[in-house]
């Protein structure tokens, strides 16, 4: 059984586009890396994808006497798995019968009718409420989580809003800049509950993995295309990106709203955040921190707010020039790996594929990889969330 709790938040309409924009945004998803080789919610409603998981509560392992011992399924909380990357990962995981997808998403209708369409059985998946726009709605899913009594062996961080041709910014339901807001602050706020439920799982290997993005990497040809992401002295940040008067909405404290740069700066946040729990957690817990460019996805839903021009051009300019692109099913198969792969338990690694879809461990730029820039945006972030 899963709770659903209606979208709590309300978004402002898009704003402005140009042709420009969609010229530079489309080089920089070109993907190339140097180093190649209730809260607001306005009603609730219980409803159900599978029934509840096949998965015993306790014991990583089961066995019936005679039987060989086996590795009981897992269960992983996948966000934003309604489509694109998260969709595909949801699938590829539920596919193996190794694991049980719960798919914490802001639409419950079509999240269900995305697992439906993409053919997972009932019974591997459940559809949970998550709207990451919302800190009371997070703490609502992990309550709702754990009521389930349901383990979590493995959770991801995957869902993103991406407002490339934003010049103003729009908030989420506690006042803060929308795409630092879901990226960064929700899933900040959700992976700290959940650290909890992951110390507590008794499966061999427990992973936390938060999607990154080579447009957050200025070392890549793609994350040096302007705007680049640079968080600067995070005054933006530490003001609560409330763009109001007083505060900016961007976390360097701009004065004016790029929303491209919003999202590249996110997603510097998501991969600095993976290695500041990599540093603070791995040791003494075991669990696996891990972070990941899957590659150039340029068909996914990530782009719906772009100009149509870039949209219809975007995946043949990957597909033919670059040569970066990659299909949604493949990307699928390489955020499942990251989760479940023996060969990658290397904890505090930032995970990319070669052309031949082999994985390397990549490097992150100067800044995506500062541990002092970590930790601030660590503490800031707890005190935005309500954590300190
Ligand atoms: N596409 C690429 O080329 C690419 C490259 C590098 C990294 N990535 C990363 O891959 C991840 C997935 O992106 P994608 O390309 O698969 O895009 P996508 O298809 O648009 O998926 C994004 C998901 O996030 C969900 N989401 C958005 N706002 C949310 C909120 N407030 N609360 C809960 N869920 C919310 C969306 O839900 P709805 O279905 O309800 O809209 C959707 O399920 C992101 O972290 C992105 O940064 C993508």
């Amino acid at each position: 059984m899963a709770l659903q709790l209606l979208p709590s938040t309300l978004s402002v309409p898009k704003k402005g586009s140009s042709l420009g924009a969609a010229a530079k945004e489309t080089a920089s998803f070109v993907g190339v890396s140097r180093k190649a080789p209730l809260s607001l919610a306005v009603r609730t409603r219980v409803a159900t994808a599978p029934p509840p998981v096949s998965t015993p509560a306790q014991g990583a392992t089961t066995s019936s006497p005679g039987a060989k011992k086996t590795l009981r399924q897992g269960v992983v909380v996948i966000t934003g798995a309604s489509s694109g990357l998260g969709l595909a990962a949801a699938k590829a995981l539920s596919e193996t019968g190794k694991w049980h997808v719960v798919m914490a998403c802001r639409d419950f209708l079509k999240a269900s009718k995305a697992a439906k369409s993409a053919g997972m059985a009932t019974g591997s998946y459940t559809v949970m409420h998550l709207d990451l726009a919302s800190l009371d709605s997070v703490r609502q899913f992990v309550e709702h989580f754990r009521r389930t009594g349901m383990p979590l062996d493995a959770l991801v961080c995957n869902a993103a809003i991406y407002r490339p041709t934003a010049s103003t910014p729009t908030f989420t339901a506690d006042g803060v800049e929308m795409s630092v807001g879901v990226n960064h602050l929700g899933h900040f706020l959700l992976a700290r509950l959940l650290m909890d439920d992951l110390k507590s799982s008794d499966y061999p290997s427990r992973r936390l993995v938060i999607v990154g993005s080579i447009t957050g990497n200025d070392n890549t040809l793609a994350g040096n295309v302007p705007p680049k992401a640079d968080l600067g002295d995070l005054r933006g940040l530490a003001g609560g990106l409330s763009g109001s008067s007083s505060g900016s909405a961007m976390i360097d404290g701009s004065a004016s709203f790029d929303g491209a740069k919003a999202y590249k700066d996110s997603k510097v946040c998501n991969m600095l955040t993976m290695q500041e729990f990599h540093r603070r957690y791995h040791e003494e817990t075991g669990i696996t921190f891990a972070s990941l460019y899957p590659g150039c996805i340029a068909t996914t839903g990530l782009f719906r707010e772009h100009v149509p021009l870039f949209r219809a051009l975007f995946p043949a300019f990957q597909r033919f020039i670059t040569k970066g692109f990659v299909s949604e099913a493949e990307s699928g198969k390489r955020l499942a790996q990251v989760v479940a792969e023996p060969s990658l338990t290397k904890s505090g690694v930032y995970w990319s594929w070669n052309k031949d879809s082999a994985s390397f461990e990549n490097q992150l730029s100067k800044e995506a990889s500062d541990p002092e820039k970590a930790r601030k945006v660590w503490e800031l972030s707890e005190k935005l969330v309500g954590l300190a």
